[in-house]
């Protein structure tokens, strides 16, 4: 009985669902083991066969096919095509076996091993001209030694590529598919785009500009997320065996579906070779160009305190007084965001923020001794640490283990981790008017100098220049932070410093 596409598909889902069920989420994480959605697969193949040239036939190839989701999804979209040949690796039998008794008798052809120890084909024109793959997002910690030298040197002779130690297990599928590809073949590879932002993925960026021709890359919006199960943000990343054209220009879009991309825009390679981190593009290209101010030199931006434990070193009201703590030991510090609504902090006379949950943080300078002498409950309370806290690594680096960093409170700190709240906002701007420090769930922003002076001739200017900070776009933020899977967002201290600030600057009539 011959199948018709949407009846292979039918069944390769049935048998995914039933494949996953027998693996753990840890199992599955450690192969990378995440099927792409139909749909997605579908929207993929399309897009690449629409870049392969009129009429050219394809030779299919998907060096992690998994259950095979974008074979079947070449078979519902080729059209009047041909498909000449159909190839894929699996090194999993568990999906292996099954997806080979499932394409029995179809052209694709499965082989049950490890992609990356595979020879290219030697006949140039055997070579495929369609790669599409969904690697597997093994992250560098699970590859030992032993196998990142292997990969390192066997990436380096299939494409010049020189991976860092830190580079994850796609990386290296990329660069070892490079000897496979035909000619002016088409890849899609649908990956993590941490790769455009972070360090490890510079080789590969060098690679995508200089050895082939970079055609466009897509990313989802991370708040729709395409794997249900897998928290990564993902693009697609479309490329042509060839060496780039002079004056040669990269889509980048974003957001909705390749064909119909929410932002989309053409950026040329030379600007797109200085830029550091790819996913400011396609939103935040006249930023890289920006040479005003940054939110760097209006404020030092520094992460919160880290205190080595916060279960012992953060304690709630009754339990300060039950333990009769002197108070000069003792600092107000804030609690963690949830239990703060407003973005304005508000504090009683003493500088306690007004809060429910009010919290203090111990912290002493005094030597031991002198503690033990004159301050023995808060010597008592010490005690109860020696044995879990004291030998923390964060805490036995330190003059005395107790002894927090030096963190005064700061009139404005940032949330710079979380999901977007109702409002859309991934991070928010709190005015502290009280005395409390913060932990490291926050940013600490502290007046530089030229601001300083600003505020000192006029206070009051604090207030709308925080609220100008909770009025920068989120896309500008977001342009300079990394965005995780599921909508997650995160922000360093360096990456809120980068910020344009002519505006705020303007708002505290800091002249520009
Ligand atoms: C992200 S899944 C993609 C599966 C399928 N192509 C899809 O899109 O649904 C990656 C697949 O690669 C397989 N895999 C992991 N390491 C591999 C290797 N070294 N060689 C071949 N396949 C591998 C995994 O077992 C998994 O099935």
């Amino acid at each position: 009985m011959r199948l018709n596409p949407e009846d292979f598909e039918q069944r390769r889902c049935t048998l995914q669902a039933e494949l996953d069920g027998h693996k753990t989420q840890a199992e599955r994480n450690k192969l990378g083991q995440f099927a792409t959605p139909t749909l997605l697969a579908r929207d993929v193949l399309a897009y690449g066969l629409a870049l392969l040239p009129k009429g050219e036939p394809v030779r299919f190839f998907d060096p992690a096919i998994g259950t095979g989701s974008f074979y079947a999804a070449l078979l519902s979209t080729h059209g009047r095509r041909p498909v000449v040949s159909a190839q894929g690796f699996e090194i999993d039998p568990h999906y292996g076996k099954p997806a080979q008794a499932l394409w029995e008798g179809t052209p694709l052809n499965i082989t049950l091993a490890d992609f990356t120890r595979q020879a290219a084909p030697a006949d140039a024109a055997k070579r495929p001209n369609l790669l599409i793959c969904n690697p597997p997002y093994v992250r560098h910690h699970h590859l030992n030694g032993a196998d990142k030298v292997r990969l390192q040197e066997a990436a380096r002779a299939a494409s010049h590529v020189e991976l860092s130690g830190l580079a994850g297990l796609y990386c290296y599928f990329m660069s070892l598919a490079h000897s496979w590809m035909s000619e002016g073949g088409i890849a899609g590879w649908l990956i993590p785009s941490e790769f455009m932002d972070v360090n490890y993925g510079r080789a590969l960026k060098a690679y995508l500009l200089r050895e082939v021709t970079l055609l466009h890359i897509h990313r989802f919006d991370p708040n729709d997320v395409q794997f249900d199960d897998a928290l990564v943000s993902s693009a697609v990343v479309w490329f042509k065996n060839a060496k780039p054209p002079a004056d040669h220009a990269v889509t980048f879009s974003y957001g909705g579906t390749m064909e119909k991309p929410a932002l989309s825009k053409r950026v040329p390679v030379r600007d797109v070779e200085r830029a550091d981190k790819w996913t400011r593009f396609p939103k935040q290209d006249a930023q890289a160009e920006h040479d005003g101010y940054r939110l760097g030199d209006l404020f030092a931006i520094k992460r919160g305190l880290a205190t080595g434990h916060n279960g012992f070193f953060i304690l709630d009201e009754a339990k300060v007084q039950s333990l009769k703590l002197p108070a000069k030991f003792l600092r107000p510090i804030l609690p963690s965001t949830r239990y703060i609504k407003a973005d304005e902090i508000n504090a009683d006379g003493a500088g306690v923020p007004l809060l429910d949950k009010r919290l203090y943080l111990v912290d002493c300078d005094r030597p031991e001794d002198e503690i033990a002498r004159d301050y023995p409950e808060l010597w008592a309370y010490l005690q109860t640490g020696l044995e879990h806290v004291a030998p923390r690594y964060l805490c036995r680096t330190r003059r005395n283990w107790y002894t927090q960093e030096r963190r005064p409170a700061a009139p404005i700190v940032c949330t710079y981790i979380g999901r977007s709240d109702h409002a859309g906002r991934p991070f928010r701007f709190l005015l502290n008017n009280s005395k409390a420090t913060a932990t490291n769930v926050y940013l600490c922003l502290y007046p530089q100098p030229l601001l300083a002076k600003e505020l000192a001739r006029d206070p009051a200017a604090l207030r709308p220049l925080w609220q100008a900070l909770n009025a920068i776009g989120r896309e500008t933020l977001l342009g300079n932070g990394r965005v995780y899977g599921g909508g997650m967002h995160k922000l360093e201290p360096k990456e809120l410093a980068n910020v344009p600030a002519d505006e705020l600057a303007a708002v505290v009539g800091i002249p520009l």
